[in-house]
């Protein structure tokens, strides 16, 4: 049975840039109290990119597909998987995928969404997995890509000063050699309300909360604790020790989540891709951002073992165990 392997990554951010200050400065003219120490103290975050009116979901997609395809020495005509896992797809459909797949210019393979908010991109790896192992697919583009800038409530500053935009890619081939090693995926309806957008289109209106809201303690502590379970399970599932993880790469929503789970494990901080200062929370695509990152400034290596973990509305949590 072939093995899921990653071979290339790649990550696009807008070009806008803005700081904590930046934002506490917009929202006092909205006369809405915030602070940079405050959003430091809280969560870790120093500033968030965000996308302008003109760019859409697929645009940062492709880039850093387009990116990733570089890095891994293919051709966009290689690729006979696409999946993009976002939570704010540029239509209603086609999915955001298919738009891609059009601007990669590579009509006829398999091309879908998958909608699992800021566990999405483990998910889409998981499942690009599940097609490799089945033999259903030799080289897939596994993207995460959001502008969830577009559900923030500006009034609102217990969201709107924690997420960002951004898109970040991999390719996942099929390989002799050891790749994804065991994933595992979670989910808990029960828990809709505490992280959720309630909007949604009927008869040509918006109905609904078309914004973010969240119950900030309670996803806080479901985070911590069902990624911390979900940790163990994949490991005993690949039949590793914690010791042996190289890196965790961790969605990026708070670095005080990131902390108490690293602690709760007993894992080495040094050994935690941290990237939520400068990109705050970019849902789907934080953990292809952060893992990119860490490969492309040499600390992730070939043959080093990757802990992936993604956490978020619905709500969902899982992981991948990953050899590079
Ligand atoms: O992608 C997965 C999703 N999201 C997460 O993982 C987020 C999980 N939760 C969190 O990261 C944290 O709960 C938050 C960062 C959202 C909030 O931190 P907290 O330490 O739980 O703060 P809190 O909600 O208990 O609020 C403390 C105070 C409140 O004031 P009072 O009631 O004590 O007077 C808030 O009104 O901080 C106030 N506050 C703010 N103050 C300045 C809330 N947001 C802000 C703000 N600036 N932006």
């Amino acid at each position: 049975m072939p093995h899921a392997k990653i071979v290339g990554s790649g990550s696009c951010l807008p070009s806008r840039v803005v700081t904590n200050d930046d934002l506490a400065r917009e929202l006092a003219a909205r006369n809405i109290e915030t602070s940079d120490e405050w959003i430091v103290e809280r969560t870790g975050i120093r500033q968030r990119y965000i996308a302008g009116p003109e760019t859409t979901t697929s645009d940062m997609a492709a880039q850093a597909a387009r990116q990733a395809l570089q890095d891994a020495g293919l051709s966009a005509t290689d690729i006979d998987l696409i999946i993009v896992a976002t939570t704010t797809p540029d239509l209603t459909f086609p999915s955001t995928a298919c738009l891609v797949q059009d601007k990669l210019g590579i009509p006829g393979c398999a091309a879908f969404d998958i909608q699992a908010v800021c566990s999405g991109f483990v998910y889409a790896l998981s499942t690009a997995d599940a097609f490799i192992q089945a033999g259903r697919a030799r080289n897939a583009l596994v993207i995460g890509a959001e502008v969830f800038s577009r559900l923030l409530d500006w009034n609102d500053r217990r969201t709107c000063v924690l997420f960002g935009d951004g898109a970040g890619a991999v390719v996942v081939t099929a390989s002799d050699e050891p790749g994804v090693l065991a994933a595992r995926l979670n989910a808990d309806g029960s828990y809709k309300d505490i992280l959720c957008a309630n909007g949604h289109v009927q008869d040509g209106q918006l109905s609904g909360d078309p914004f973010v809201r969240m119950d900030g303690q309670a996803v806080f502590k479901l985070a911590v604790n069902s990624l911390a379970q979900s940790a163990l399970d994949v490991c005993e599932d690949a039949g590793v020790r914690l010791e042996d993880i190289d890196w965790m790469v961790p969605h990026q929503a708070n670095v005080r989540i990131i902390n108490f789970l690293g602690r709760k494990l007993g894992l080495d901080s040094d050994k935690v891709v941290i990237t939520v200062d400068r990109h705050a929370n970019t849902s789907a695509a934080s953990v292809p951002l952060a893992l990119d990152v860490a490969r492309r400034d040499g600390r992730i290596k070939s043959g080093d073992l990757v802990l992936m973990q993604g956490v978020g509305g619905g709500f969902t949590w899982g992981s991948v165990l990953a050899r590079m």
